[in-house]
């Protein structure tokens, strides 16, 4: 059976919308933590353009692989096996540093410790493109409080499970991205309480 989340379902849709105009102009992504492999099999076969590269830590890996091997495409090619915190991410041999214009990461950030954060916002600075585009999509904190109850809920039941993990301020998320020249570029409100958080990278 091929590893499903449902919330990846419900928010296959609204993730695609959001992304859309801005995966208009750009062609290879790199997802961190595809976990199922749901958005990119949705994601690509709606965009036809994009090739989406897939990983994650190497348990996910099989199922992943699974998945794109059944409903995938040849724009989804073979997941990777990767740590946002071993460095340097392990980018296929035929592809150069700096050869993605887009990464994608969903529901990984409030996962993962903030030391691994701070790692994906190192490692993206060393394969992105000059002029491409960082995508996180997942819960948020502003100026330090929780948008809802709900979410402050989820954030207790997230430390209780592992104290590092945490919904993590935006604030802080973007100075991690700014230090590797990337402003934000778009911040949309999504279903459940989600936001959509688009940084590009400077073309100097
Ligand atoms: C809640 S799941 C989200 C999966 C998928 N992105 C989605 O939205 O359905 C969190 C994902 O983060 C991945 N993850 C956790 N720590 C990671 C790390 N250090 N490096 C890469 N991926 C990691 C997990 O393996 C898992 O697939």
């Amino acid at each position: 059976m091929l590893p499903h989340a449902p919330a990846a379902e419900r928010n296959k849709d609204a993730i695609l919308d959001a992304i859309r105009p801005h995966l208009a102009a750009r062609a290879r992504v790199l997802e961190i933590g595809s976990g199922t492999g749901q958005h990119a099999v949705h994601v690509t076969k709606a965009l036809p353009h994009i090739v989406w590269q897939c990983s994650d830590l190497a348990d996910a890996v099989p199922g992943i692989a699974a998945r794109l091997e059944a409903e995938g495409n040849p724009r989804t090619p073979p997941p990777l096996a990767l740590d946002v915190a071993a460095p340097p991410w392990p980018v296929p041999e035929a592809v150069s540093p700096e050869a993605f214009d887009a990464i994608f990461t969903a529901n990984t950030l409030h996962i993962m410790s903030f030391t691994h954060v701070e790692h994906f916002f190192a490692r993206v600075g060393e394969v992105l493109a000059p002029g491409g585009i960082c995508c996180v999509y997942g819960p948020m904190k502003y100026g330090g409080d929780f948008t809802t109850q709900s979410n402050a809920d989820f954030d207790a039941q997230l430390r209780t499970r592992n104290p590092e993990s945490g919904i993590r301020d935006f604030e802080t998320l973007d100075d991690l991205a700014y230090e590797q020249e990337m402003t934000l570029a778009a911040d949309t409100a999504m279903p459940a309480n989600n936001r959509l958080l688009v940084w590009q990278r400077g073309t100097g």
